[in-house]
């Protein structure tokens, strides 16, 4: 694993603010294994001892405009003890990699935005807020805290969309409670609650359809972007189960016009006239899209946070998330019912996954090249760059589907190699209308 664990992959952050922050979280480093258990040991499935939320099977929304206040996290650590110090060990995982260091044909991708600046890994929760703060440029809107603090969460649930727009350090001034248990569980620890309220305007009446233990994550793990009018909320580029897939969200992005007929984009490579879009961290569209091997019968909750029995007896929900090959009790109490060497799998799918997003990047990187060399020489007609530009647009967007996924393919193998497979498909387009 050793050598994937390192590998690339971009949660995080916030589109705008994380790249130009460099907070951007992906593929983490694990670091938090060893040292992550006051626990004895973990099960399949959780027992009823009356403590967990097993029984909840569709989420609450929380209301809007009812003057919410945030109950901190560190208020629960007396009634909630297991909860409390088990969410406190997500800051064993405090390293950052440097992706740029690490596949440097990314500055080229992604060259004119944020993250081609600075680019680092996930680390543990805990840290979310640090790390949007501590580096970055100024004039960001507080649309960046939308998945750091549940100060921002309950903003936005207070004042509507006109919250995103706040000026980012005069919300930071009001933060009392980075990454709470106020995201998941409203002040309701225990009751599962979708409290970023853009998640249930996506989902429509599906949202009863997707287990809350999903939808806990998908308020964050998920494929976003800024509306462009003067709110720039966060927003979902789907409209129910059916079009949360990566071929659906591109054509959402596609039909959005701006006035001058031009489809969205988050931004405009400056030297090709690509009109690029960056795609977020889509762990929750792409585990539920078709395809995923689990989908039916796990949720996030089940590999990433597990149930924990105290030295007590007590069984709870683990709250440190972690990777499942990083949890022994998960391996062998529950993995190992069906798979034999998880890790090896694992390792196996990651490792065909990164080599071919790398083999794709790269040849991206040099279409890149030779479409900015085409456009400076200024023989071709707008028309024929325009082509070369909309197959180089759509083939990068399936390629970041699969590179900013953290799990790098493991989630969901099928729809990894789909989305790789166009990519490719779209890269052989673009460079043939180049070489006519
Ligand atoms: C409020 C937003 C939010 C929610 C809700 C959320 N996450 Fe995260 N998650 C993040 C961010 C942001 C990071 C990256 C943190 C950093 O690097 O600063 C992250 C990082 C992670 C990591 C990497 C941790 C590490 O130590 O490297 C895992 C695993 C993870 N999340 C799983 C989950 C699971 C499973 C759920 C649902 C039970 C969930 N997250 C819910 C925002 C969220
Ligand atoms: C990222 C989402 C998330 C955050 C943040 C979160 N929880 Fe939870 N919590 C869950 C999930 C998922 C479950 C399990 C529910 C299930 O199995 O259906 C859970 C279950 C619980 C339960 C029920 C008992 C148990 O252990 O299963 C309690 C109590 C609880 N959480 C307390 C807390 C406290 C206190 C905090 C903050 C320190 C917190 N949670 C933060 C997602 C979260
Ligand atoms: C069937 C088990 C399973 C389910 C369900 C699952 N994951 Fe994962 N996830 C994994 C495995 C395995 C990895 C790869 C871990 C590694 O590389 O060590 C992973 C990796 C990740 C990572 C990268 C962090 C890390 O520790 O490497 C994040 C973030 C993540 N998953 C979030 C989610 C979210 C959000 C959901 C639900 C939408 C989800 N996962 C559902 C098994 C699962
Ligand atoms: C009830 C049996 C069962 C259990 C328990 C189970 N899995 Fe699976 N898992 C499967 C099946 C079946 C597949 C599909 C295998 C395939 O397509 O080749 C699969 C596929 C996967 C995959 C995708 C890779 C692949 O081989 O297709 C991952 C990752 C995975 N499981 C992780 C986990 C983790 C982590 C756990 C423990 C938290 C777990 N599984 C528990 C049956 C199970």
């Amino acid at each position: 694993m050793a050598d994937f664990k390192d590998g690339k992959a971009i949660l995080a952050g916030l589109i705008v603010c994380g790249a130009v922050l460099g907070v951007v979280a992906g593929k983490m480093n694990h670091k938090g294994a060893e040292t992550a258990a006051p626990v004895v040991s973990s099960e399949a499935a959780p027992e009823d001892n009356g403590q967990t939320a097993e029984s909840q099977t569709t989420a609450l929304v929380s209301e809007r405009g009812t003057g919410i206040t945030v109950t901190k996290s560190s208020d629960w650590a007396e009634q909630f003890p297991n909860q409390y110090e088990t969410y406190m060990m997500n800051s064993e995982n405090d390293e950052i990699v440097d992706y740029i260091e690490q596949n440097p044909y990314i500055k080229t991708l992604y060259n004119g935005y944020g993250f081609a600046i600075e680019y680092g890994s996930a680390r543990g929760h805990t840290y979310v807020v640090d790390d949007v703060t501590s580096t970055g440029r100024p004039h960001k809107l507080a649309n960046c805290f939308t998945c750091k603090t549940s100060d921002m969460t309950a903003l936005a649930l207070n004042e509507g969309d006109a919250a995103y727009a706040m000026n980012f350090e005069d919300v930071e001034t009001m933060i009392t409670d980075p990454f709470g248990c106020f995201h998941c569980h409203q002040n309701e620890p225990g009751v599962l609650y979708v409290t970023h309220t853009y998640l249930a305007d996506a989902l429509g009446e599906d949202i009863n359809k997707v287990d809350p233990a999903n939808l806990s994550c998908g308020q964050c793990h998920s494929e976003y972007y800024f509306k462009t009018d003067e709110t720039h909320a966060t927003t979902f580029a789907y409209n129910g189960l059916d079009t949360m897939n990566p071929d659906d969200i591109l054509a959402y992005y596609n039909n959005m016009k701006d006035e001058d007929g031009n489809a969205y984009a988050d931004w405009v490579q400056e030297d090709t006239g690509i009109r690029m879009l960056k795609v977020q961290h889509p762990e929750f569209e792409t585990f539920l899209g078709a395809g995923s091997p689990h989908a039916s019968n796990m949720t996030c909750a089940d590999c990433h946070m597990g149930t924990v029995t105290a030295e007590d007896g007590t069984t709870f929900t683990n709250h440190n998330w972690i990777s499942p090959l990083d949890s022994q009790e998960m391996l062998d109490n529950t993995c190992s019912k069906c798979h034999g060497d998880l890790a090896a799998e694992v390792a196996a799918i990651q490792k065909e996954t990164t080599d071919r997003e790398n083999e794709i990047g790269y040849a991206l990187e040099e279409m890149n090249h030779n479409l900015a060399a085409a456009v400076a020489e200024g023989t071709r007609s707008e028309e024929d760059l325009n082509a070369v530009r909309e197959a180089a647009r759509t083939a990068q967007f399936y390629w970041d589907f699969v590179y900013v996924e953290n799990s790098e393919g493991v989630h969901n193998p099928t729809l990894t190699k789909e989305c790789l497979d166009k990519a490719q498909q779209y890269l052989d387009e673009a460079n043939s209308l180049l070489a006519k």
